[in-house]
C-alpha cells in the first residue's frame, strides 16, 4: 500500500485514473508539461512498486492532483445583481447539499446583494440555515454589538434577523473584548473545533485587503488586532459621521486563517475595485496586496462585474 506522501512524489498513470479524470487523455508529455509544470515526475503506475492496475493509488493521486489543477477562477457577470445571485446560488447549493455547512461571512457594501438574495431564497424557497454555523471575518475594536456601525449590527440587520441561523451558531469577533490576544486564540480554536470553514465569502478593499488584512500583513497571519490603513479609514468613513469617527483598529481573521477555508468566493464590483482586483488576480503574490494570497488557494472564485474586471490583462486579452 502506498502512503499519500509517497504518491505525492510521482504522477502515476493507469486506467483507474483515466476513468475519473477526463483530461488524462492527452499524451503523457503534453499532460505533464501543460497541466502540472515540469516538477512532478511522470511514471507508469506499473512501475510503482507493489502497485497493480486498478488499485486505489489512482484515487489517491487524483486527490493530490486536484490540489494542483484547481486555481483561481474568474467569473465576470453583466452586473452587480448577477454576481450577487450567482454567489448566493453557490452558497445555497452548499447549504442544501451539506446542511451543517460552516460559512465565513464578510461585511461591507459588496455582499449586500448576496445577502438579500440569501434572504429571498430562505423566505421564498425555504432555504434552511438551521444547522449552519457562521464566522465573520472582522470587527472594529471599540464598537459594541449594538453600535450601528459595528459589524455585529451590520450582520444582524442585513442577514441574520431575516434567516434562521441559530444565534448560538453565529460567531463575530468581539470588538470590546478586554483580552484581544486570548479572544483571537479562542476564535481560531472555535473555527477549528467547528470543523473549519467550508465556504468563505470575501470582498476586497481598494488597497487589496481581505477582511482587515492591510498591506504588509503576513500571508501566514492568524486572527489578531490589525491597525487600519489610511486608505481603508478614508474608504469606510462613508459609514461614519467622519473619518475621525472610524476606529483605528480591528480584530480580523488572518490571511492564513482565510486560506484555510475549503472554498473561497470573492465578490467585487465597480471601477474603484479594478486595480485591487487586477493586483489580486494577476499581480505578484505579495503582502502588499493581501488578496493576492488567494492565488495560492486551491479553490477560489472571483465574481466580478465588468468594471471591477476592467484592468485584468489576461481575461480582457
Ligand atoms: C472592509 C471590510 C472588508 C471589505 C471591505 C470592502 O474593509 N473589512 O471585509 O471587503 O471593507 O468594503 P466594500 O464592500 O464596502 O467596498
Amino acid at each position: 500500500m502506498h502512503s499519500c506522501e509517497a504518491t505525492r512524489l510521482v504522477l502515476a498513470i493507469d486506467s483507474a485514473i483515466k476513468q475519473f479524470w477526463p483530461t488524462c487523455r492527452s499524451a503523457q508529455s503534453d499532460f505533464q508539461a501543460s497541466t502540472f509544470g515540469s516538477d512532478i515526475p511522470l511514471i507508469d503506475s506499473d512501475k510503482v512498486t507493489g502497485h497493480t492496475q486498478g488499485e486505489p493509488i489512482g484515487l489517491v493521486i487524483i486527490e493530490v492532483s486536484q490540489e494542483r489543477l484547481l486555481s483561481m477562477e474568474i467569473i465576470i457577470q453583466e452586473n452587480y445583481t448577477a454576481i450577487s445571485q450567482q454567489a448566493a446560488a453557490l452558497i445555497a447549493d452548499a447549504v442544501r447539499s451539506r446542511p451543517t455547512t460552516v460559512l465565513g461571512l464578510a461585511t461591507g457594501s459588496t455582499p449586500l446583494g448576496l445577502y438579500q438574495e440569501l434572504i429571498r431564497l430562505h423566505q421564498e424557497d425555504g432555504l434552511d440555515f438551521s444547522q449552519v454555523t457562521t464566522f465573520n471575518l472582522d470587527e472594529y475594536v471599540g464598537l459594541a454589538a449594538d453600535h450601528p456601525q459595528s459589524y455585529h449590527y451590520f450582520m444582524h440587520d442585513n442577514l441574520f434577523r431575516h434567516i434562521n441561523v441559530p444565534a448560538a451558531n453565529i460567531h463575530i469577533p468581539d470588538g470590546t473584548t478586554g483580552d484581544a490576544r486570548a479572544f483571537c486564540e479562542s476564535y481560531e480554536q472555535l473555527i477549528a473545533s467547528s470543523g473549519g470553514i467550508d465556504l468563505q465569502v470575501l470582498g476586497i478593499g481598494s488597497d487589496g485587503h481581505i477582511a482587515f488584512n492591510e498591506p504588509g500583513s503576513s500571508l501566514d497571519s492568524r486572527t489578531r488586532v490589525e491597525t487600519l490603513a489610511k486608505q481603508t479609514i478614508e474608504d469606510n468613513a462613508r459609514f461614519f459621521a467622519s473619518a475621525d469617527a472610524v476606529p483605528i483598529h480591528a480584530i480580523t481573521m488572518g490571511v492564513g486563517t482565510i486560506l484555510d477555508a475549503r472554498k473561497i468566493i470573492l465578490l467585487a464590483n465597480g471601477a474603484n475595485k479594478a486595480p485591487a482586483v487586477a493586483a489580486a488576480a494577476e499581480g505578484p503574490v505579495s503582502s502588499i496586496c493581501t488578496a493576492s494570497a488567494l492565488q495560492n488557494h486551491p479553490d477560489t472564485i472571483f465574481f466580478l462585474d465588468p468594471e471591477a474586471a476592467s484592468q485584468l490583462q489576461k481575461t480582457n486579452g
